[in-house]
């Protein structure tokens, strides 16, 4: 590395960053898969393949300038690199790790929405909201947020399939003892500190990220105002809403709100969309923090609604699942 002098080896097919990251060197990154750009540096020398040649972050003047993103870059040729920092320790909030993961534990949550529960070979260290990269298959590398708490060796994500689509085919097709590898955990959408109410969004699988913040807002009695919306399509995909409502009634001072688009006899909340559900109370809910998580057009939404009532962008932490 040039700024630095130190040098590692990139192993046929792997990303830049996780080569650092198994000498013990820590290159700027936030996602992992190819969304933020953190992770960008700047190529002396040598050259490189894009793995996800379609990623958000890879912009079309970046080979020009001589510019990759090295979670999801890897080396063609020797390569010298100058990243804006490298440290011989991660940053507190992503003490990424690489995991071996044993499936134990399969359950059926809805239509097509399933929990996973997978052993780790050490106890997991991430922050509630973040997520995890599971190697689904050569090349296949996937995100799903922990719907659980940290601490353990068990990790749950809930996730949703999608018929023909090689992530979710792949993880729905694992079996209790299939094993994998997984690193984690990237992301920003943790809890901050503070006494502002928090609003938590989540629309579909995005449950499984806002179940983990609402659990640990109920496990550590935290005293802020908590306003919960989510939204799904039918009551059957509404998964996990009865622990979500023994969740917000264990919180001092919590409410929560449902969204269906298409809901059956005996629905009391809103009729729609999430933003349905969410906007009649935004006016007074303005100075809160916001964490969001959902499907692409759902996340796109939400965040279209904040912007327009003047929400401060560094209050609002998302997870666009896409
Ligand atoms: C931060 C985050 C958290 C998520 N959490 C959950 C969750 O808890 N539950 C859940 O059901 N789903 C979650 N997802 C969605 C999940 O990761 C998959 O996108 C979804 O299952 C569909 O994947 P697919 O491979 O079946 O579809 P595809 O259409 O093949 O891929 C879907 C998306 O994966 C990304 N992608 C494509 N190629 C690559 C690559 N080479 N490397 C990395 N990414 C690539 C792209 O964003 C693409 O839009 C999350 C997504 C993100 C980004
Ligand atoms: S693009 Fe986000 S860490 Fe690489």
């Amino acid at each position: 590395m040039a700024t630095t002098g130190e040098s590692f080896e990139v192993r046929e097919g792997e990303p830049i960053l996780a080569a650092a990251r198994r000498a013990g060197i820590w290159l700027p990154f936030e996602c992992g898969w190819g969304s933020c750009g953190t992770c960008k540096v700047t190529l002396l020398d040598g050259e490189v393949d894009l793995l996800f040649p379609d990623a958000p972050a890879v912009q079309t003047r970046d080979a020009r300038r001589r510019r990759t993103i090295t979670c999801q870059a890897t080396a063609r040729s020797d390569l010298t690199i100058k990243p804006s920092w490298a440290s011989d320790r991660p940053r507190e909030e992503l003490p990424t790790a690489d995991h071996r993961a044993e499936l134990v534990e399969v359950e059926e949550l809805g239509p097509g929405i399933r929990r996973f529960g997978f052993r780790l070979d050490a106890p997991a260290t991430y922050r509630p909201g973040q997520y995890a990269i599971l190697q689904l298959g050569p090349g296949l590398r996937r995100c799903y947020s922990m719907a659980n708490l940290p601490g353990s060796t068990l990790v749950e994500f809930i996730a949703k399939r999608y018929p023909g689509r090689p992530g979710s085919e792949g993880l729905f097709a694992s079996t209790p003892g299939q094993r994998l590898a997984l690193e984690l955990p990237y992301g920003d959408m943790w809890l901050r500190p503070g006494t502002r109410p928090v609003v938590l969004i989540a629309g579909g699988t995005g449950i499984s990220p806002i179940l983990a913040l609402a659990r640990q807002l109920a496990a550590t009695g935290d005293a802020r105002a908590v306003h919960l919306f989510y939204g799904a399509n039918t009551r059957a995909e509404l998964v996990c809403w009865e622990e979500l409502t023994a969740l917000a009634a264990a919180m001092p001072d919590a409410t929560l709100h449902g969204a269906l688009l298409r809901p059956g006899p005996g629905w009391t909340h809103t009729t729609g969309f999430v933003t349905e559900a969410l906007e009649p109370h935004l006016g007074r809910l303005v100075d809160s923090d916001f964490y969001l998580a959902g499907p692409p057009p759902m996340a796109d939404a939400v965040l279209a609604l904040l912007r327009a009532h003047g929400v401060q962008l560094d209050r609002i932490h998302f997870d666009r699942f896409g």
